[in-house]
């Protein structure tokens, strides 16, 4: 069963806070949480690997340990995931980032992909799919397949409000993922409303309505 990590830290705990504030507008809605975003990442490259290198300092030569392994992928589910894209790129600049577009059929309910843009190699590295809000999982279940059928299975995902609904679903799919949230919330309503969440985060982060 994948692992839920909850990214408590007090500076998390605090700007989700004025986050799922009403009153917060979109300029600072965007900024808090690209910085929850940054925050988040520092817990989420905690397991990246360092190897010994070389290194010349102006005084001698000595060994250093560094990052050895291929940068991972983030891949935003359009579109609110691309609100922590760029807090994430600034303690990974190097990370590449694909995107995957998902709506549902009004009909048979199922996710239909509408955009799929993956770096080549990216089933050699790991992908950190970044769904804000995990309400029924739904979206975040059909982008991690989506992924996995083409051969990607380092996987791992990255949310801000997590519904109990939407763990015990993703963790059902899918038990080899982990999933990274500043919070589990209680429940979601009849409207797919995380309680007491932050409304529709989309909206939050772009102004529409
Ligand atoms: N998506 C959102 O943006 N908010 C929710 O509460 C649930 C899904």
């Amino acid at each position: 069963m994948g692992k839920v990590i909850v990214c408590d830290h007090p500076l998390i705990v605090h700007k989700l806070g004025l986050i799922r504030d009403e009153n917060t507008k979109s300029k600072m809605f965007r900024e808090l949480v690209d910085e929850v975003a940054a925050l988040m990442a520092f817990e989420l490259t905690r397991n990246f690997t360092l190897q010994k290198t070389t290194v010349k300092t102006p005084v001698t030569t000595t060994e250093c340990l560094m990052l050895s392994e291929k940068m991972p992928v983030l891949v935003p589910i359009l579109r609110a995931g691309l609100g922590m894209v760029d807090g994430i790129l600034k303690l990974i600049p190097t990370a590449k980032v694909g995107h995957i577009g998902l709506y549902r059929d009004p009909v048979t309910l199922q996710a239909v992909e509408y955009y799929y843009k993956m770096p080549s190699d990216s089933a050699e590295r790991e992908l950190i799919v970044i769904d804000p809000m995990l309400a029924t999982g739904a979206s975040a279940i059909a982008a991690i397949s989506m992924l996995k059928a083409r051969n990607c299975t380092r996987i791992r995902l990255l949310c801000l409000i997590s519904a109990p609904e939407g763990i015990k679903a993703l963790q059902e799919a899918h038990p080899d993922v982990d999933i990274y949230t500043a919070a589990i919330d209680e429940y979601l309503n009849d409207h797919g409303y995380i309680v007491p969440g932050l409304g529709d985060a989309g909206d939050r982060l772009f102004g529409t309505d």
